[in-house]
């Protein structure tokens, strides 16, 4: 054995000098670095139900993502028609419908509204169609793809009467807080597609989340707030709309004592 054989192991390198970082910067036109997303696609079991629904509903609520804008008369005409109002109808978009209880009770309330709904969540997307086929809704389109894209490039200049975003994902973590979907870009173009006297509404139950959508929406100058609300911790925010209904999974957090928070905005 020689001596070397013998000599304590060499310490740990300092620390590996890393690959550049090399800064690239998007060409004209193309979106480049990733843009950061709102959601992770979840693993989740489609269930035969929503399978079938899928199949059987499918081609006749079912969207596709486009790279033009939406004829919205051509998608509701069939709503249009069984609702005898004309084909020119109020358009609502959803973002991030999850399951669809809140926008199968909303649209059945609203058969005079056309409801334009984005998820990315497969199960989700199969939920809301089997709820359509239960409840003989006629009013919902879907269109199954990330909400940002379908507002940049299917959603003209105000075409829509309101938007409504329930309990977005919170992103708890600092290091993920980038993550939200409520940001200043987002609702720039949201306010930008809204008619004027048409509404935004976002709920959530996460305290920091609604200060930081309270704080977005009052810094957008063509929006402007509905709030009249007096008491000093809820100055800024509105009372439940009647139209929202209180889902499976807000009620259990309200028996848990926690809070909700309802922001509504009106584009001036
Ligand atoms: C916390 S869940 C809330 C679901 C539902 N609104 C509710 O109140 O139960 C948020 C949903 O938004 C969806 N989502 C997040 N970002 C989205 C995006 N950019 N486009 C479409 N859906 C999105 C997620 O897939 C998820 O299902």
């Amino acid at each position: 054995m020689n001596d070397t054989n013998l000599k304590p192991s060499a310490p740990a390198l300092p620390d590996q000098p890393r690959t550049p970082r090399i800064r690239r910067s998007a060409p004209e036109g193309v979106d480049y670095p990733k843009e950061i997303k709102s959601f992770v696609r979840r693993a989740g079991r489609t269930t035969t139900g929503q399978t079938k629904a899928f199949e059987d509903l499918g081609p006749q609520f079912l969207l596709p993502y486009q790279n033009s804008a939406l004829d919205f008369v051509a998608a509701f005409a069939a709503a249009a028609r069984e609702a005898d109002t004309p084909n020119s109808r109020p358009t609502i978009l959803e973002i991030g419908f999850g399951m669809g209880e809140a926008t199968a009770a909303i649209a059945a309330l609203m058969p005079e509204k056309n409801f334009l709904c984005c998820e990315v969540h497969e199960p989700g997307v199969g939920a809301l169609l089997k709820r359509i086929g239960e409840q003989g809704l006629n009013n919902i389109r879907i269109v199954s793809h990330d909400a940002v894209e379908v507002i940049d490039h299917m959603l003209p200049l105000q075409s829509l009467d309101g938007v409504h975003i329930f309990f977005p994902d919170p992103w708890h973590k600092k290091k993920h807080n980038k993550r939200r979907l409520i940001q200043a870009p987002l609702i720039a173009k949201l306010a930008a597609r809204l008619k004027v006297g048409g509404y935004l509404h976002c709920a959530t139950d996460w305290q920091p989340y609604a200060e930081q959508i309270l704080e977005v929406l009052s810094a957008e100058p063509l929006l402007k707030n509905t709030a009249s609300n007096s008491h000093p911790e809820l100055v800024g925010y509105a009372p439940k709309p009647h139209y929202r209904p209180l889902t499976k999974f807000e009620n259990r957090g309200i028996k848990l004592g926690h809070g909700v928070w309802d922001v509504v905005f009106e584009r001036v």
